[in-house]
């Protein structure tokens, strides 16, 4: 991310007083892979004191158990009928989020290679949406009673919490996301790593149910230019706008 400001976007929201009340806020948050979604969304809950929810998390760890168990992740029949059998337990504190499996820390083998490339086949059965729909409405339903919630995923704004008062849609050009991206992953292959983030976004942007869309009311935020800081201010800068 650099500095320049990018034509066509949403230009740079001048920076206001977060308000101290941000009680029962949901900040939907969706976009491509790479994005910076996950460390925009966690950077803003910290500064704002919300929870924070990674869906794609919740995806990897369904994924993670199906191949665990040997369940062919191509066959949507077989994922359909086991998709109800794995314990999922989210935590949301944006300093350490948590996700286990039957109880188990999952957070370490959803980042693998293996569960990456399975998680866009398994995310499209229907029976797998429903039932995650499922615990991130109960999830967010939890955080209304508290400090507000930003939710990170494909389909946040369009589908899971459709009323969320701030709705943002993140992208970046291709090859920064993959620079990003195999950076993360400590220097993987850069035309494999953007290989993969294309196949993830066309198979998530074209399935029949909930794919991923710029939700309406959202705003587009072309990350490409900017620092993660800058991105959170600008972020924190909407929270704030859209609560005062
Ligand atoms: O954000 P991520 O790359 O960890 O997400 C992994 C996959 O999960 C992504 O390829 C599509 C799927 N996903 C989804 O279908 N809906 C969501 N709300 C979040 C993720």
């Amino acid at each position: 991310m650099s500095a320049t400001p990018h034509p066509g976007q949403s230009s740079p929201v001048p920076s206001r007083e977060v308000p101290a009340d941000l009680h029962g806020l949901v900040v939907a948050v969706d976009g491509t892979s790479g994005s910076g979604k996950s460390s925009t969304s966690r950077g803003v809950a910290a500064r704002l004191g919300l929870r924070y929810l990674d869906t794609g998390a919740m995806f990897r760890a369904m994924t993670w158990w199906m191949l665990r168990h040997g369940v062919d992740v191509h066959d949507a029949d077989a994922v359909a009928a086991r998709c109800g059998e794995p314990g999922l337990e989210s935590g949301t504190d944006p300093s350490g989020p948590t996700i286990t499996v039957d109880g188990e820390d999952a957070a370490a083998p959803i980042r693998t290679e293996e569960v990456t490339r399975a998680v866009s086949p398994v995310s499209t059965v229907p029976a797998v949406r429903a039932r995650l729909l499922g615990l991130q409405r109960e999830i967010i339903t939890a955080a209304l009673d508290g400090p507000g919630i930003v939710v990170e995923g494909r389909d946040i704004g369009s589908v899971v919490w459709p009323d969320a008062p701030v709705k943002l849609y993140l992208s970046a050009d291709p090859a920064a996301r993959a620079e990003r991206r195999a950076a993360e992953e400590g220097g993987a292959d850069l035309s494999a790593t953007r290989q993969l983030l294309l196949d993830r976004d066309r198979i998530d942007s074209s399935r029949a149910t909930a794919p991923l869309v710029m939700a309406d009311g959202a705003v587009h935020l072309d990350t490409t230019p900017y620092t993660l800081d800058e991105v959170i201010a600008l972020v924190v800068g909407m929270v704030a706008e859209a609560c005062s």
